[in-house]
């Protein structure tokens, strides 16, 4: 990219991908959840796709025991494409899986002792740069993409930014919520000040409605604050209370995602993205509706 900005650009992304993924028992016994399919993508796909969309190609992934098949599938398969060249059938449908060498760097988190940890392990690669975080369960899907919206923001805001949306109040002591401040001009009522940050507040306790959802832009700094973080809620090293420091020392920004949202953390956001995606699908759409319906007995 040669586009100028005020702010050092944003090249490097972490995907935090050492979960255990119990959730998903016993499907992700011996397959990292990450790699669960939604139709013909595992879902890391798609969080590449949109780190690669927003001009970021450095990816980080943050893995753990268990989780070498995430890295293998950005890995060329030379027997696969050698038979599937002698059959003589297109290999743009792996496309989506090259990876520039080098551009592909993994770190362990040898424990799970939380995001905030996980981030922190994939410091000495972050070094002194903004870095991009990708939690792969929440597959973001619009045009332009979740971090592509973000990226654009940050060329204006620089700091920090988080995307956000609502969730009906009852569940946000599922989450990250955010203490809204002003809301920005000529970000079309996307972009608002953050003031305040706190993870998986009581119900009474939250401050708004609006949670984090899985996209940060951070600035290198937060490693220094994540280093000597404490344990949070649910007794993990919480990014979100590193995040909170930070508040007040750089700008910090929420972006309001203009798509659409999947939890693909639990059953039926998975199913719902499933049906959302392969609905959007021209070579699928028609057969899917009418097989819906049918099960629907409509
Ligand atoms: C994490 C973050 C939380 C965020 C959520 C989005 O929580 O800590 O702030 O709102 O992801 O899915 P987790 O789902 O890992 O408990």
């Amino acid at each position: 990219m040669t586009e100028q900005t005020k702010f050092k650009p944003v090249r490097k992304a972490v995907f935090p991908v050492a979960g255990l993924g119990t959730r998903f028992l016993p499907a992700t016994k011996a397959i990292p959840k990450e790699m669960l399919p939604i139709i013909d993508r595992p879902l890391i796909q798609y969080a590449v796709d949109e780190a690669r969309e927003a001009g970021i190609d450095q990816l980080i992934f943050v893995t753990g025991r268990g989780k070498t098949a995430i890295v293998e599938h950005f890995d060329t398969a030379y027997e696969l494409e050698d038979t599937m060249r002698g059959r003589d059938k297109s290999l743009d449908v792996l496309e989506p899986t090259r990876i520039q060498p080098g551009n592909l760097v993994t770190v362990r988190q040898q424990v799970p002792l939380g995001l905030g940890h996980a981030i922190w392990c994939a410091r000495a690669i972050i070094g002194d740069e903004p870095f991009a975080i990708f939690l792969p369960d929440e597959l973001m899907i619009g045009t332009p993409g979740c971090m592509k919206q973000m990226v654009e923001a940050y060329n204006e805001t620089g700091g920090n930014l988080i995307s956000v949306l609502e969730v009906p109040h009852e569940e946000v002591s599922s989450y990250g919520v955010i203490d809204p401040g002003q809301v920005l001009d000529g970000f079309g009522g996307s972009l608002t000040e953050v003031k305040g940050l706190v993870e998986k507040p009581r119900l009474e306790d939250a401050p708004s409605n609006l949670i984090i959802s899985g996209r940060y832009i951070l600035q290198p700094e937060v490693m220094r604050v994540l280093e000597n973080q404490g344990k949070g809620a649910g007794g993990e090293v919480q990014l979100t209370d590193a995040m909170a420091k930070m508040i007040g020392t750089q700008p910090f920004h929420a972006v309001t995602f203009g798509g659409k949202r999947y939890d693909c953390g639990s059953k039926t956001g998975f199913v719902e993205a499933t049906l959302a995606l392969a609905l959007e699908r021209p070579d699928m759409a028609d057969d899917v509706r009418a097989m819906a319906r049918r099960l629907l007995g409509l």
